[in-house]
């Protein structure tokens, strides 16, 4: 059965019922989604919507494969991990299989928040030391432990920023950050802030635990560290004591199209302490893992303390994990992600010529980013132009989101059963949509009197015509409103506060 009740009467039900923090997308006109078949979802009235966000769905919503799997272990048997089942060992096998062999220790947990809760936990434990060093923009988890060390969140809060125990790195944004493509070599730039936190640190007498990052920031706003970079931030916190804490909760099992984990991007070379999994493991099953070694592991275990989760590991959430596991592999879903992903980059990056919006267009497999910005020289976020695009893609059926510290990039995180035929669908209408925009906004005539007279004159416009005409103050808090739903809620500061 899709529908109990009438959209306006579960909009009322929500509100009436449900925590006001608690957003939906497109708050203006929200969405009911009734059914979901691969990369497609479905609202009440049988209209279908490209899916180009939902990660989670990471084999394609509702695979036969993976329900098929939890219904039958549903039937049979599902409890605590307290009971031996051959699910739970046989999935951690075949997950450390994709692994490093020196990440074979695994704790199976609910969500990404627990599983990175728990990777602290493995970190002051193992080390000894309590600080943490995380990214500017970063987002780890919904919990107290978590919001703590997650600038996204915590910059949102006025009286934030207070824990003397977490220190933020700048983001290794090459093209926003503070060392861009231009620079000699910024992954050592970026490494080097790393060492200088440390250095800071240990001049106040605090000791650092962990450096904990995204192997490829999402809500960030769709950032590729370069190249070396892991390896030389790891040099300098292991150094020092620390660990290295991997989260791909967002962009692991196989997104990145080329290796299994996007931080293999960096390189043979390079092996985290800690790695963290969610959203994609299940496939929308509520399911986690947390994979350490085993010096780590037994760190833990020394503590004397009992580590116990109710739902980890349980038979049913093995289950459903390995038959993602099966589905990645026989449908070649990684070659898909490459392919798909590499098609769909190509796409975008033709827009460029076109639009003048588009700043930058970056990516790895299906996860790719593109910011949009009002001058190319001065890089200035187009946030409202984002949000109107992707109000107006939705009225086109297509599902996009826009994040970063700005708002103004992106996101491509679709399932991975994308094709070649969706990206050239949705490229085809954010081409038209920007068409638009860019002639509502005079953008496209600059764009004609810069390649005429050359870019200091296109700078000049550009700041002169400031915002776009309908970005005015309530559409944009509006759009903020929607957008806040979206994934992991940032938020201009003092806006509002999720
Ligand atoms: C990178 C990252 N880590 C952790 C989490 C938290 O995962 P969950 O919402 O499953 O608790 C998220 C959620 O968006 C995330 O994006």
């Amino acid at each position: 059965m899709a529908e109990i009740y009438d959209k306006q009467k579960t909009i009322e039900l929500r509100r009436k019922h449900v925590g006001p923090s608690c957003k939906v997308f497109f708050s203006q006109d929200p969405m009911k989604i009734v059914r979901a078949k691969g990369q497609y979802m479905y609202d009440e009235n049988g209209e279908r919507y490209l899916d180009c966000i939902n990660n989670v769905a990471h084999v394609g919503h509702s695979h036969p494969d993976v329900v098929k799997a939890g219904a039958r272990q549903m039937e049979l048997l599902n409890t605590n991990s307290r009971f031996l089942h051959d699910n739970l060992v046989q999935y951690a096998q075949r997950l450390q299989a994709t692994l490093p062999k020196r990440l074979s220790v695994c704790y199976f947990v609910n969500s990404g928040s627990e599983a990175n809760d728990l990777a602290l936990r493995l970190a002051w434990q193992f080390t000894g030391h309590k600080d943490i060093i995380t990214l500017n923009h970063a987002y780890h988890g919904h919990v107290s432990s978590l919001i703590a060390i997650s600038p996204y969140k915590f910059h949102q809060m006025e009286e934030g920023d207070g824990d003397q125990s977490v220190h933020v790195a700048p983001s290794p944004d090459i093209y926003r950050g503070k060392y861009r493509e231009d620079h000699p070599d910024p992954a050592t730039a970026y490494s080097d802030e790393v060492r200088d936190i440390l250095q800071n640190a240990h001049k106040k007498g605090r000791k650092i635990a962990a450096f904990i990052a995204e192997s490829l920031q999402s809500c960030g706003g769709q950032v590729i560290p370069p190249p070396g970079y892991f390896q030389k931030v790891a040099e300098h916190v292991r150094g020092a004591g620390g660990v290295f804490i991997a989260d791909e909760v967002q962009v692991g099992f196989g997104r990145v199209g080329s290796h299994f984990w996007a931080f293999q991007l960096q390189g043979q070379d390079f092996c985290p302490d800690i790695v963290t999994m969610g959203k994609p493991i299940g496939n929308g099953h509520p399911m986690s893992c947390v994979v350490t070694t085993r010096d780590i592991g037994q760190s833990f275990m020394a503590s004397g303390m009992e580590y116990f989760n109710t739902f980890g590991g349980n038979p049913v959430s093995c289950a459903i994990g390995l038959a993602v596991l099966d589905v990645i592999e026989r449908e070649d879903l990684r070659g898909n992600a490459l392919r798909v992903g590499n098609y769909l980059s190509q796409l975008l990056t033709q827009q460029m010529e076109k639009h003048p919006l588009i700043g930058d267009v970056r990516g790895v497999g299906l996860f790719v980013g593109v910011e949009l910005v009002r001058d190319r020289v001065k890089r200035t976020p187009a946030t409202a132009e984002a949000q109107d695009l992707i109000y107006k893609l939705k009225d086109q059926r297509i599902l996009l989101s826009a994040d970063g510290p700005h708002r103004n990039v992106l996101k491509f995180k679709p399932p991975m059963c994308f094709s070649e035929e969706d990206a050239r669908l949705v490229v085809d209408k954010i081409d038209q949509v920007l068409t638009e925009l860019e002639k509502a906004t005079g953008l496209h005539t600059q764009a004609v009197a810069v390649a005429e007279n050359g870019p200091s004159k296109r700078a000049r416009t550009c700041e002169e015509n400031g915002r776009h005409p309908s970005s005015g103050k309530e559409h944009f808090n509006d759009s903020c409103r929607q957008e806040e739903a979206q994934c992991c809620d940032r938020l201009p500061v003092k806006r509002l506060r999720t």
